[in-house]
């Protein structure tokens, strides 16, 4: 991989000050306005993060998934409950979500708990979804092995069987809502000295907040 000389890139981050004073007592109100601020700065996937889990063996597994919802202190995402993520959560229910917003210099990192949502949030967000999402909810039993043609004929097949609308939500399919605990803010600042603010969940129900050094 050397012609992508990864060593050598290295950008200037001009974020703006983040610190002790400047920033709110509870980790939300901060992490709903830096998310409006993605979402304005026109990045291409704003409700993006890396959802990281933990299997049996205590081997770690990230992928990208959507937020789907924000109601203090829980996040939302969907999908299929039998996938290896959904596994996954079932024997740990620990989990880390990751935000990246590159052109505003900011990471966010949460800690959390998962659990299923409602069925009836799910019901509400599936029946809002298009036509293929719903089909592919039925279709594609995530995670598994399949060859191109096997996922295609079960496409096919739903389709067939699926001709009238709508489509019902398939009970595999759902939420997860992670009930946050931890939060560091992270952001670009001039000269490599970052500003990382935490908050922390106390035993009674509080937060706490400092900073990291970068
Ligand atoms: C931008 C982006 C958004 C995604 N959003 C979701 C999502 O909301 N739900 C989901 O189940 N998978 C989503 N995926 C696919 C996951 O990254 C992953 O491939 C899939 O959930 C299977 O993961 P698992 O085998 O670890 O369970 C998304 C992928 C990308 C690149």
């Amino acid at each position: 991989m050397g012609d992508l000389e990864l060593a050598s890139l290295r950008r200037a981050y001009q974020g703006q000050l983040l610190d002790e004073s400047n920033t709110p007592s509870e980790p939300f109100s901060l992490f709903k306005e830096w998310l409006q601020q993605a979402i304005k700065a026109q990045i291409l996937e704003p409700n993006a993060f890396v959802l990281s889990t933990v299997d049996a063996a205590g081997r770690p597994h990230a992928r990208v998934v959507l937020l789907k919802g924000f109601n203090p202190p829980y996040i939302y995402f969907y999908t299929n409950y039998q996938s290896a993520k959904g596994l996954e959560i079932a024997h740990n229910p620990r989990v880390a979500a990751t935000f990246w917003w590159d052109v505003l210099e900011r990471q966010v990192r949460m800690e959390g708990i998962a659990e299923k949502a409602p069925a009836q949030l799910a019901d509400e967000y599936f029946a809002s979804r298009p036509h293929e999402s719903r089909l592919s909810a039925w279709a594609s039993p995530q995670s598994q092995r399949i060859t191109r043609r096997e996922l295609e004929a079960l496409w096919e097949n739903y389709l067939r069987y699926f001709h009238i609308n709508p489509i019902p939500r398939p009970e595999h399919w759902g939420g997860y809502q992670v009930r946050i605990a931890k939060v560091e803010f992270w952001q670009g600042r001039p000269g490599r000295l970052h500003d990382r603010i935490v908050y922390e969940e106390t035993k009674e129900g509080l937060w706490e907040k400092y900073r990291l050094a970068p």
